[in-house]
């Protein structure tokens, strides 16, 4: 098992009805985050939850709440989802704030910062950020939905980040469609945090699941 690799089940997948019950199970497996996707019905075409509810499905869990902002306006809202009790923030290039500021914002409040970038932007918009950032999010899917296919042209896209991330520490994340294979390609792309939702939770059995994402 490859212990450098991390991660994010993502419980837009979860049954929302036992919420509190699908983290407290998270909680008893070996994943790393808890992939939380924050959409709001305009940045993207779904509406999911906000901090309400992830506040309080904190004291649930020690993991710490990776909280994906597909939302736009972002600015106003960031100190709400800090009080709820996230732990990396990411937060969109295609938003309308200035982005720098969201991220000095951030990194002043001492969160873990990510930008997300969409399966259409270029890596190279990510330049400018790479100074201030822990995480960059490669979305393998259009953002909105679980249970779509993974875009295979942002295998080519990773390994664009990887080397121009070179040696900083900033982490690359992905997100949609992640399963055994293509989990495998993204780690061999660069990848080393993996968001899933429908492969994690697909059958009861999350550790398991979540183990057979690991193995490479
Ligand atoms: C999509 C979300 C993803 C999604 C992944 O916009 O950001 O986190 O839940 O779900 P799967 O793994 O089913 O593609
Ligand atoms: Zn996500």
């Amino acid at each position: 098992m490859n212990n450098s690799i991390k991660i994010a089940p993502s419980i837009l997948s979860a049954n929302f009805s036992l919420l509190g019950e699908e983290i407290s199970k998270l909680d008893k497996t070996d994943c790393d985050y808890i992939h939380i996707d924050v959409m709001d019905g305009h940045f993207v075409p779904n509406l999911t939850f906000g901090p309400t509810i992830i506040k309080s499905i904190r004291h649930l869990t020690k993991k710490p709440f990776d909280v994906h902002l597909m939302i736009n306006p972002v600015k106003k809202y960031l100190q709400d989802y800090i009080n709820a009790g996230a732990d990396i923030i990411t937060i969109h290039h295609e938003i309308d704030d200035n982005v720098i500021e969201c991220i000095k914002f951030l990194k002043e409040k001492k969160i873990k910062t990510g930008i997300s970038i969409k399966p259409k932007t270029s890596y190279k918009v990510l330049r400018k950020y790479l100074n201030h950032i822990d995480i960059v999010l490669v979305m393998t899917v259009e953002p909105g939905f679980g249970g779509q296919s993974f875009i295979n042209s942002q295998i080519q896209k990773i390994k664009n980040v990887k080397t121009l991330i070179g040696e900083k520490k900033i982490k690359i994340e992905v997100d949609g469609g992640i399963n055994e294979v293509t989990a495998k390609e993204s780690i061999y792309a660069g990848a080393e945090i993996l968001v899933a939702g429908s492969s994690i939770f697909i059958t009861d059995d999350y550790q398991n699941n979540i183990l057979k994402l690991k193995k490479y």
